[in-house]
């Protein structure tokens, strides 16, 4: 258990250090730690996917500050972008005045899809299905008995017919909570098991039978207060930094163009953990960008506002099928000591601190955006990642980046004759 999650100055420390500190605090044995250093085999990776030729890795950092629910959480973050890590640990810093963040989650329950095409009479299909709705549960879940055992399994059936260009459908939902897995197979196992009997009770034929990613009756949600006073920074004062924000917020709300900019600023965050917990980031992509349109027209999954007494209020929605047993998480070293160092218990709690973060992620952005731009905060990591472009090595770097900042000019040809200037002296 994290004692403190607030690790003031573990951005300056050298690696080695970093990773002691945050041993410490998680309790990582010296293989677990090991893990963060050498993480997968290539004799693993070959059993994960197919004609595996080698491994290809990402940064993985760890975000300061987190509080959610009342718990101090230190979180993985896996992502090659630069200023994410940091962009989230400083927003956590800001929701820490006001106590973090508050998360919760549905019921992990996820969506099964049986398209059933040349349906004779789709009314009469849709009533019959429902009417033996127990029957269909009840094999449903025979697929699975330990997912039964662990309080999982079959909850419900929905009946949909739809007018399609390729002609009426059925389409059968079955709702099927997966518990502490992301649930794929599961749905897809229970979906198949279904096929037959769907068939003959519907009369038609069942075409696809597979999860679908829009998993809208798993959402989790994020919530976070700010106050005031702790948004001022340099010249700008809490009430213009909470404003701006509130106006940025309006901005996404409105239009698709922004608000698919502002949705990425969030999943720079979600996605980081997702990577970092071994879990499926395209399925938690196409169900976020699709749950963002539901409502008919694509907008921004956060809100942001002042409330009456001039603190900034935020609040994220969204899908997140995640889970902490199967696929990866088995496999990869350095996935299960992501989960160690998250402490979750459950599928849900990752969920929680997934999409806190996602929240953090988005405020860091848009505070940046209506206040001193988001470029200033780039420079240093653009420009360090420019330098070693350019072939810098060492203390060369540091020197290099720190010129072409003092410049104002960060570009690789720039880089290049910083670096023969200094290497010529
Ligand atoms: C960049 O990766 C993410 C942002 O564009 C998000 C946003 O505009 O809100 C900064």
């Amino acid at each position: 258990m994290t004692a403190t999650s607030r690790l003031p100055g573990f951005y300056n420390l050298p690696l080695a250090e970093r990773v002691e500190l945050i041993a410490q605090q998680a309790g990582l044995s010296a293989e677990e730690r090991a893990s963060l250093r050498e993480s997968l085999s290539t004799e693993r990776a070959d059993f994960m996917i197919e004609n595996t030729v080698g491994r290809h890795a990402l940064p993985l950092g760890i975000a300061t500050n987190f509080i959610v629910n009342g718990r101090e959480v230190l979180v993985p973050m896996v992502i090659e972008e630069p200023s994410v890590v940091a962009g989230a640990s400083l927003a956590a810093k800001l929701a820490r005045a006001g106590g973090g963040f508050i998360a919760t989650t549905d019921a992990p329950v996820m969506i099964g899809q049986i398209q059933v095409v040349e349906v004779p009479d789709p009314w009469a299909a849709k009533v019959a299905l429902l009417a033996r709705r127990e029957e269909l549960l009840a094999l449903a879940d025979s697929v699975d008995p330990v997912l039964l055992k662990l309080g999982g399994g079959a909850r419900d059936l929905q009946v949909r017919i739809l007018q399609t260009a390729a002609g009426p459908m059925l389409v059968v939902h079955l709702l099927y909570d997966v518990r502490d897995a992301m649930g794929a197979n599961a749905v897809n196992t229970a979906c198949e098991r279904l096929a037959p009997l769907v068939s003959s009770i519907s009369g038609g034929k069942v075409f696809l039978r597979i999860l679908s990613n829009l998993a809208d009756r798993r959402l989790a949600y994020a919530s976070v207060t700010i106050p005031e006073a702790a948004l001022a920074f340099g010249e700008f004062s809490g009430a213009q930094v909470a404003q701006g924000i509130e106006i940025a917020a309006a901005f996404a709300a409105a239009d698709p163009y922004r608000a698919a900019t502002h949705n990425k600023g969030i999943m720079n965050g979600v996605d980081a953990v997702v990577l970092a917990t071994g879990n499926d980031w395209r399925a938690i992509e196409a169900g976020a960008h699709a749950y963002a349109a539901h409502g008919g027209r694509y907008t921004s999954l956060s809100r942001w506002q002042r409330d009456g007494r001039g603190n900034l209020t935020g609040a994220l929605e969204m899908p997140l099928a995640l889970g902490i047993v199967g696929g990866a998480t088995r496999v990869h070293p350095t996935v299960r000591t992501a989960l160690k160092i998250l402490g979750v218990r459950t599928a849900q709690e990752l969920a929680e601190i997934v999409v806190s973060v996602g929240l953090a992620q988005n405020l860091a952005a848009v505070r940046a955006l209506a206040t001193e731009g988001i470029q200033r905060g780039h420079m240093e990591l653009h420009a360090r990642q420019v330098a070693i472009a350019a072939g810098a090595t060492g203390d060369e770097i540091t020197a290099v980046a720190a010129a072409m900042i003092g410049e104002g000019t960060i570009r690789s040809d720039r880089a290049t004759a910083l670096l023969r200037q200094m290497r010529g002296a």
